[in-house]
């Protein structure tokens, strides 16, 4: 047996103590955690958790095994929403398959997650939209999925949307560019594979009446090919029209969660000629104003929320305090008074339920609805004690340990 890695994995060698010489299947150990509705596979996928990580571990042919471990090391270099590669297992006893580590994915939902949920609920839209954003960021890269499908997604919240990341890249390709017809296939492909998985939701009784399949399914492409154009295409205006159609451009761009590497402006008999190169993954403006302030890593998404609040947080401070303060000592004082204060009512046994920006962002949107139900505001404080008291305890956790580890019934 050799498990190769890719570091920094500290955690990797506590794996090394799991029953590699047996079939993934038939492990017993009480590691093993189970998932709550996993998409559905092919392979043989379970859960283990090992020093406090939680890993997804795939037994599958050592090539596939091999290629799947380079594409998703290469996916997560250039920032691309996709679960994190730790390594593989190959030459295991008797020609067994290779198994495929990577890194749960921490707060992910699979579809049928999504859809069983009772307490936070999306809509097929806003699902829809967030495959697309995932298709069209991969596409950007050069990534030929091949294998779009709801099951080889997962979704985590992110701050009142969703977010989509890659789970499953046995059949994706890495290319300098696509080709329309490329991307293409790969559309038509995830349509018809996601109009499958919704019919399969009906015939489980999992998909709101109102939802038709056959609608989700042709709705895909459309917005796939609306956000393309939106990111990709070219214009052609006047030279005074200039300053003003550029920032156009690349507030649209921001607002639709990408940002611009580059402008070309070519001038033309026409006019000029306006061509933007889309940055492929999201650094995100506010996510690195945010990170400079207080030193917390979040999404663009969330980021753009709390900085919000930031923000009137220091204008509550300056009238309290009569003069004026600077917007890093008002951050600091935002994080250790405001944020830190509010997640550190979170009890233990309710931190696995949302990843704390998230949490956040609730509280947010509760202390939103309290005020308004109050008619005065009713402050984070409050905010954070009803939430955490009343509804996070009713967020169910995406991962249930087995009541007892038994082996995998197949
Ligand atoms: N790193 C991970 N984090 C969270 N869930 C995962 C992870 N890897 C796999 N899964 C879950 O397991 C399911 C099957 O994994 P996948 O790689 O698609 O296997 P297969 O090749 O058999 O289709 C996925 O749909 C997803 O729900
Ligand atoms: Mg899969």
């Amino acid at each position: 047996m050799r498990f190769i890695f890719r570091p920094p994995a500290g955690h990797a060698t506590g794996l090394l103590s799991l029953p590699w010489e047996t079939p993934l299947e038939t492990w017993v150990d009480d590691r093993i955690l189970e998932v709550a509705h996993r998409g559905i596979s092919r392979h043989v996928v379970r859960f283990v958790e090992v020093d406090g990580h939680v890993y997804a571990l795939k037994e599958i042919d050592e090539r596939l095994a091999r290629r799947e471990y380079r594409l998703l090391g290469e996916l997560e270099s250039m920032g691309m929403p996709a679960v994190s590669v730790l390594g593989v297992c190959v030459e295991r006893a008797d020609g067994q398959d290779a198994v495929l580590v990577t890194r749960f994915l921490d707060y992910s939902m699979s579809y049928r997650y999504v859809f069983s949920q009772k307490v936070r609920s999306y809509s097929t839209d806003q699902l829809i939209d967030a495959i697309v954003e995932l298709l069209a960021r991969l596409h950007l890269a050069g990534l030929y999925w091949g294998d779009c499908s709801l099951s080889n997604t997962l979704f985590r919240p992110d701050a009142g949307r969703i977010g989509a990341y890659l789970v499953d890249a046995e059949t994706a390709e890495m290319h300098a560019s696509l080709s329309a017809g490329q991307r293409g296939f790969d559309i038509d492909y995830a349509a018809e594979r996601v109009g499958g998985e919704m019919f399969d939701l009906q015939a489980g009784g999992l998909l709101p009446d109102d939802v038709d399949p056959l609608e989700v399914a042709a709705e895909l492409p459309r917005r796939y090919r609306a956000l393309w154009d939106e990111l990709t295409r070219e214009e052609v205006f006047r030279p005074d029209e200039q300053r003003y159609r550029v920032a156009e451009r690349v507030d649209r761009l921001n607002e639709l969660g990408f940002d611009v590497d580059e402008i070309e402006l070519i001038t033309t008999d026409e006019g000029t000629r306006l061509r933007v190169h889309t940055q492929v993954a999201e650094t995100g403006r506010h996510r690195n104003q945010l990170f400079a302030l207080t030193g917390l890593q979040v999404t663009e998404n969330q980021a753009r929320r709390l900085l919000n609040d930031v923000r009137s947080y220091r204008g509550h401070l300056e009238q309290k305090e009569g003069r004026a303060i600077r917007e890093i000592l008002a951050a600091h004082r935002w994080r250790s008074e405001v944020y830190d204060r509010a997640l550190a009512r979170i009890p233990e046994e309710l931190s696995n339920r949302l990843e704390p920006a998230e949490v956040f962002h609730e509280i947010l949107e509760h202390r939103w609805f309290l005020s308004e139900l109050a008619g005065k505001d009713v402050g984070t404080t409050a905010a954070a004690k009803s939430y955490i008291d009343k509804i996070l305890p009713r967020t169910p956790s995406t991962l249930t340990v087995l009541p007892e580890a038994t082996a995998a019934e197949g």
